[in-house]
């Protein structure tokens, strides 16, 4: 087992499948309104994905071990809901933030990215949440490079959330990616710097924090998929797919609709990892 080397033929079609996936989410965007339902947030992405992009989206029907098989093709996390909301007649607020998070197969590979979105205008508390956690992801990505570890990853994505006052969710984490939905290694988002696996070119793995603005501990709905705040207090996510190249990192899951890297996230990074475009 361990942790898989991409070819270069891989790589290039997880770059097709990871732009697919984050361009769901541009599309999506303006619809995401007061009024709307989750279930119809749903069916729009699931008819642009399979009719317009001919991609499979890779939850419908995914059943990984000890779960029933998730029922819609994309996830819709609402306000306290940490990750893994099934969409239905929840009609979004004013107010709200909602994660949406897309998953295409193309081509026998698959793209992972989500998203925060704001329902008209949110409290100021929520924005912030929803930076901070951005920052945390990017403050993650940039630690990406061969011979850093995994735990140098969730340890500024740890150290970001803390800082803010805000707890990291410890039972979900980011995942190597490929052919497979979910594969090795478990990409945590707290940790030790220095620890867990040395990082290689051709490794393909997502980073997707969940940070909640009260206690970390989590809860599991009826439903048997969404995952809730025990304390009933705002959660945020944010995903990319992301490659280790020779010298860093490369975005898989990049469209034009992707917010800029957060400055707070720069100012936290390792000297050189910042993108010459950008230093
Ligand atoms: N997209 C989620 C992730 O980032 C997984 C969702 S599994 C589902 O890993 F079945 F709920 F879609
Ligand atoms: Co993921
Ligand atoms: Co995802």
């Amino acid at each position: 087992m361990g942790i898989a080397i991409k070819t270069s033929q891989d790589i290039e079609k997880m770059r097709v499948a990871g732009k697919l996936a984050a361009e769901v989410l541009d599309y999506v965007a303006p619809h995401v309104r007061p009024g709307v339902t989750t279930g119809e947030l749903d069916r729009l992405c699931h008819d642009y994905m399979v009719g317009v992009q001919g991609t499979i989206p890779a939850p419908l029907g995914y059943c990984p071990p000890g779960y029933r098989p998730y029922p819609k093709s994309i996830c819709t996390s609402v306000n306290n809901q940490v990750c893994h909301g099934i969409p239905g007649d929840k009609v979004l607020r004013k107010g709200d933030v909602v994660n949406l998070d897309i998953t295409t197969i193309k081509d026998g590979y698959h793209g992972d990215t989500s998203r925060m979105f704001f329902v008209g205008e949110p409290s100021i508390a929520a924005r912030r949440l929803c930076e901070v956690t951005l920052e945390c992801m990017w403050a993650g990505i940039l630690q990406v490079r061969p011979g850093a570890h995994l735990g140098d990853i969730g340890h500024v994505i740890q150290a970001h959330a803390e800082k803010h006052g805000y707890s990291v969710v410890r039972e979900f984490c980011g995942h190597g990616i490929g052919t497979r939905f979910h594969e090795e290694p478990q990409v945590l988002h707290y940790g030790k710097r220095g620890t867990l696996a040395e990082l290689k070119p051709g490794m393909v793995f997502t980073i997707e924090p969940m940070i909640n603005a009260g206690r970390r501990e989590i809860r599991e709905l009826a439903d048997g998929w969404t995952i809730v705040t025990k304390d009933h207090s705002l959660s945020a996510q944010w995903e990319h797919t992301v490659l280790v190249t020779e010298t860093g990192y490369e975005v898989l899951t990049v469209s034009p609709g992707m917010p800029a890297i957060p400055a707070a996230a720069l100012a936290l990074a390792p000297a050189g990892a910042v993108p010459a475009a950008i230093a």
